[in-house]
């Protein structure tokens, strides 16, 4: 939530600060700013909404003429204060000579604000950060870091920040880090700063993740890291190997849709390597200490949203593969339940960005209470990588769109790997049986390919419901989740109500619902229990209810009850759940896109939650 940029060096720096935030903008937009020191001089421009606005104000604006220039940007995602340009970041203290930009939570601003109130501190906004430059102010001695040191002593919550000022020569950027993430972009003479990799790319692949409590201290030409004693911290850069067109719409007219049909690729990558000959899975190397997932008894799986709908999709693989119990938690409810973890558990948090507060508080409050922690993540190096034992990484590359899809299947491909792992650490699948489930594993893309190849038929399936307002998603099995993935998706990025029920479920309330105005997707491939769901699309029918149903190809019965039906590949039913997840994600789309919906960006929304 909210996205930090900093750049100091040659280059016209409103200009790399502006096309830094377009690229952090998923992480917040309710308002941004930038804040530049020009030989001495502070300006300020800051705007209401998307970065656009921001850009053309600075356009009639022309902030920088000398010749080396810093600056900071800031795009927002409201905690403390409503969106507003007051409010937008970066804050400055009473002088005007200092300047932060604040992604977090600043826990005590209410008891700090008051006291530098006492003090003779004159307070512009409604926000928790305007705390910290005038705290900064306060401690101020000619010398930043050791004030912005200071100054973060007194605070508690969780932050990364960027700070500059008009002191001195003002050629420095100081940034500091306790939860939410900041990197180091390192380039030739000139460095940068960001919350995420993207905003680097098109100017440096070299970069140094900030970790907890540590301080970095940025000029044109150098920067210096520093833990919380102070002590220098000689930390290479690492080479990211995402490209500056990884991050871009290309020819797509969303971020989304271009991760939807990233797909194939995507999942060729998270196989990638991980394949041995005869068909085995080879992940061991991955999870470290092969004797504990060999010696498991229990498995932990907590995620957030999308996040949360895999691990539900790994309860089933894992269980029915390895034969191992596994529990799922909502991250945000895990740590306040007192939960009993075992001994020989393992806990696995599942999070695309490494970054969602809940996930990471969870994982934890799982390490202390002495688990093994495994993340299935997708941004390399992030917190939860960090703070795991072992890290299986999905390798979709960056996902912008909040609306998470590539980062979703590629998800479902890495636990459904990990079971297959398990399951020939535990021997509890013969290993003709694992070659099956890998030489299935491999047909995926080619199966996601040919959905993809019919995205017609569901754009105008799109265009005859886009303009119903509730929907209700059925699954069972294995495909439950499913169908809240795809309730998800379509609420937040349409607005329109939905929600996932197991389809078992529906004679217990739901049903209730049920008229010509509610149209029902339900997931019925050929499975173990098509019979059952064939009987729930008869009870919707007999309601004069409206079911598209998404099935198994070639599956003429279905098409006689249902209204109107998607077919998917025929294919196992432990693979159903990636390849039934690609329609409704289009079927979102499509119907966000007729509704006028920035689906890129939905209202209210942000990609990474790093608040809790
Ligand atoms: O980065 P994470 O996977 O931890 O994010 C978890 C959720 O915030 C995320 O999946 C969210 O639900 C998406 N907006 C869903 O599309």
């Amino acid at each position: 939530m909210c996205g930090i940029v900093g750049y100091i060096g040659n280059r016209e720096v409103s200009g790399v600060l502006v096309d830094g935030l377009k690229r952090l903008e998923y992480r917040g937009y309710d308002s941004c700013g930038v804040a530049i020191i020009d030989e001495g001089r502070p300006k300020v421009i800051r705007s209401v909404g998307r970065i656009g606005e921001l850009e053309e104000k600075i356009r009639l604006t022309n902030p920088t003429n000398g010749s080396v220039k810093c600056g900071i940007g800031h795009t927002r995602w409201a905690t403390h204060g409503r969106p507003s340009e007051t409010n937008s970041h970066p804050h400055r203290d009473c002088t005007g000579r200092f300047y932060v930009a604040h992604n977090g939570i600043i826990e005590n601003y209410l008891y700090l604000k008051h006291r530098l109130v006492v003090e003779g501190h004159v307070f512009a906004t409604e926000t928790d950060t305007e705390v910290l430059p005038h705290l900064i102010e306060s401690y101020y001695d000619g010398d930043l870091e050791e004030a912005v040191r200071r100054a973060l002593g007194d605070v508690e919550g969780v932050y990364g920040i960027v700070v500059i000022s008009s002191e001195g020569d003002g050629r420095k950027i100081v940034a500091a880090r306790n939860g939410p993430p900041l990197v180091v972009g390192v380039g030739s003479g000139e460095n940068f700063v960001a919350s995420d990799v993207p905003a680097l790319l098109p100017y440096t692949r070299n970069v140094v993740f900030l970790q907890d409590g540590e301080i970095a201290i940025v000029s044109s030409d150098s920067f210096q890291i520093k833990n919380s004693q102070g002590e220098c911290m000689c930390r290479p850069a690492e080479t990211i190997n995402w490209t500056a067109e990884m991050a871009e719409k290309e020819r797509y007219a969303h971020f989304m849709l271009k991760e939807i049909y990233e797909q194939p690729r995507a999942i060729r990558d998270t196989l990638r390597g991980r394949i041995g000959e005869n068909d085995t899975v080879t992940l061991s190397s991955e999870l470290h200490n092969a004797a504990i997932f060999a010696g498991v008894e229990r498995l932990q799986i907590v995620g957030m949203g999308t996040s949360l709908n895999a691990a539900q999709v790994g309860k089933f693989l894992i269980e029915s593969l390895a034969r191992v119990p596994v529990d799922i938690d909502n991250a945000s409810e895990f740590r306040y339940r007192d939960p009993i973890i075992a001994p020989k558990s393992l806990v696995i948090g599942i999070t695309q960005s490494g970054e969602t507060a809940d996930t990471l508080a969870a994982m934890k409050e799982a390490r202390e209470k002495g688990a093994f922690l495994l993340s299935i993540c997708n941004v390399v190096g992030s917190q939860a990588a960090r703070q795991s034992d072992a890290v299986l990484y999905t390798h979709a590359g960056p996902e912008i769109g909040v609306a998470s899809t590539k980062a979703f299947t590629t998800q479902l491909t890495a636990l459904y790997l990990l079971a297959l792992e398990l399951a020939q650490l535990r021997q509890t699948l013969p290993a003709h049986e694992i070659q099956r489930h890998v030489r299935q594993l491999r047909e995926v893309p080619d199966q996601i390919q040919k959905i993809l190849d019919q995205s017609q038929g569901i754009a105008e399936l799109g265009e005859r419901f886009c303009r119903y307002s509730d929907f209700l998603y059925l699954g069972r099995g294995i495909n439950f989740p499913i169908a809240m993935e795809g309730a998800l998706k379509l609420k937040e990025i349409s607005y329109i109500h939905a929600e996932g029920y197991t389809a078992g479920e529906m004679k217990h309330g739901p049903i209730a619902l049920i008229d010509s105005e509610m149209p029902v997707v339900v997931l019925a491939p050929q499975d173990a229990v098509y019979r059952k769901t064939m009987g729930n699309v008869e009870e919707v029918k007999v309601r004069d209810g409206i079911v598209i149903a998404v099935a198994t190809e070639h599956d003429r019965e279905i098409s006689q009850k249902a209204d109107y039906t998607i077919y998917i590949p025929d294919a196992d039913p432990l693979v159903n759940p990636i390849l039934a997840t690609i329609p409704l994600q289009l079927f979102a789309y499509h119907i966000a896109t007729l509704r006028g919906c920035d689906v890129d960006k939905p209202r209210n929304l942000a990609k990474s939650v790093t608040v809790e």
